[in-house]
Parts: C-alpha cells; sequence; structure tokens
C-alpha cells in the first residue's frame, strides 16, 4: 500500500501571519512525530517561511501554491522553484484549477514548471480534474487524458514515480459537493491505468494519487480506502486545524486496517 499522503492546501488564508502560524502550530501538535500518514501544509508564499520555522522539527512538509518555470530574472510578481526551497518548501502544487480555470494556465505551462520544479528536488503535486459541464457532457476520461498528456509530458519513469497527482473534480471544490467513492475511484483507476500505458505498471503502481474536493472529517475515510485514491488535497477543511487532524486521523485508521 502506498503511504497516504493528506496536503492542506490553504489557498489564499488565512488573513495574517498571526492566524497562519497559531493554525500551522496546531496542526504540528495533532501530528507529533508519527510519519505513518505523510503531511504536507501549502500557505500563501508570503507565509512560508515563517511557517517553515513553525514546522521545524516535525515530518510535516512544506508546500508552495505555485512557482514559476524560470529560475530568474525580470519576472514581477513570479516565484522560482530556487525561492521556494530557499523559503524551506519540499513540495509545490502545480495546475491548481483556481490557476488553470481562473487565470488561464495552460497544460504547457504546468509541465514547464514541472520540469523546473523536479530541477530543484521540489515534490510536484500536479492537479486534474475535469468540470461539471465535461462530466455531464461524458467527456471527464478525455480530459484527464490531455491534461496528463499534456502536464506530464518529457518525464522519465523514475521522475514520474516522484511526482504526486491530484485528482480534483472542479465541480466538487468549495461547493460542499464531494465526487461520490464510485466516482472517485474509477476516475483514480483511470489515471493508473493511464500512467501504467505510459510509464510501465511498475512506476504507475508508486505513484500518489490524491483526491481533493470538499475532503471532511466525515467523509474522508471512505475516499482513502477505496484503492487507488492514496490521499487527499484538502482546501476548505485544512483552514481548522480540528478538521484537518480528523482528516489526518481518517488516513491513520485506514493505514492502521489496510486497503482490501
Ligand atoms: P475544498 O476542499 O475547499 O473543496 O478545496 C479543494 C481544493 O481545491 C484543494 O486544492
Amino acid at each position: 500500500m502506498r503511504t497516504l499522503f493528506i496536503a492542506g492546501n490553504w489557498k489564499m488564508n488565512p488573513g495574517t501571519a498571526e492566524a497562519a502560524i497559531s493554525l500551522a502550530e496546531a496542526v504540528k501538535a495533532g501530528v507529533g512525530a508519527s510519519a505513518d500518514v505523510r503531511v504536507a501544509l501549502c500557505p500563501p508564499a508570503v507565509f512560508l517561511n515563517r511557517i517553515d520555522h513553525v514546522l521545524e522539527g516535525s515530518p510535516i512538509g512544506l508546500g508552495g501554491q505555485n512557482m514559476y518555470w524560470k529560475p530568474e530574472g525580470a519576472f514581477t510578481g513570479e516565484t522560482s522553484g530556487a525561492m521556494l526551497v530557499d523559503a524551506g518548501c519540499t513540495h509545490v502544487i502545480l495546475g491548481h484549477s483556481e490557476r488553470r480555470h481562473g487565470m488561464g494556465e495552460t497544460d504547457a505551462q504546468v509541465n514547464a514548471k514541472l520540469h523546473a520544479a523536479l530541477a530543484v528536488q521540489l515534490i510536484p503535486i500536479v492537479c486534474i480534474g475535469e468540470t461539471k459541464d465535461e462530466r455531464l457532457a461524458d467527456q471527464t476520461e478525455d480530459v484527464l487524458q490531455g491534461q496528463l498528456t499534456g502536464s506530464l509530458a518529457g518525464l522519465s519513469s523514475e521522475q514520474m514515480a516522484g511526482v504526486v497527482l491530484a485528482y480534483e473534480p472542479v465541480w466538487a471544490i468549495g461547493t460542499g459537493l464531494t465526487a461520490t467513492p464510485e466516482q472517485a475511484q474509477n476516475a483514480h483507476a483511470f489515471i493508473r491505468g493511464w500512467l501504467s500505458e505510459q510509464f510501465g505498471p511498475a512506476t504507475a503502481a508508486r505513484v500518489v494519487v490524491q483526491y481533493g474536493g470538499s475532503v471532511k472529517p466525515d467523509n474522508a475515510a471512505e475516499l482513502l480506502a477505496c484503492p487507488d485514491i492514496d490521499g487527499a488535497l484538502v482546501g476548505g477543511a485544512s483552514l481548522k486545524a480540528a478538521d484537518f487532524l480528523g482528516i489526518i486521523n481518517a488516513a491513520r485508521d485506514v493505514t492502521a486496517k489496510g486497503k482490501a
């Protein structure tokens, strides 16, 4: 069984460094030293350095929410992968739907960022997922295949094995609508099948594929128990330490019981 990986995407929250630090402190205290489940926090870029200090001595990873593909230069408002590493990051979220749909980010740009992230040893969390209209038009698998092909172009099998994917159906993000475990498992099985075709079954078996979209403490266990769901990328519920820890505890229970 792949080690379950729970990451909190704080998006553009909370409003102050003080609130961000207390949230990280509470998560750190709740997680303790145990590493049976992988955990990472992805705060806004301006808080990264301070959260890195909070997380010192903890197994919790730190992730950026985006980065630029160039290493340095005249790119106003952008952050390089090396800068994320310098701020203490181990991970970076790439191609989140709010960037793809809200800011016009393309598969080619996600791919350029992915290669730049790997070049500085950041673990990328590459997000993919269909919109509501695409699901209703029965295009989910075509959309996923297009995003996978474009975003993951040019990776070796060894590189692929170290990339985390996050399946986030756009219609389930921040809406309170969650994919049913069956819908999510079907999408994850499709993703793993595609990985197996492109990179071989051994690599496909190593790739961690998180689910994201209204994951909460009360629906986490049944999603995480699905055979191809290897964790969660959590938005809203990661902003309350008790809820985020509830999801981590659900992952611990699933880990202790093992999957079918
Ligand atoms: P919610 O958990 O708020 O639906 O957000 C999911 C998400 O976008 C994580 O990246």
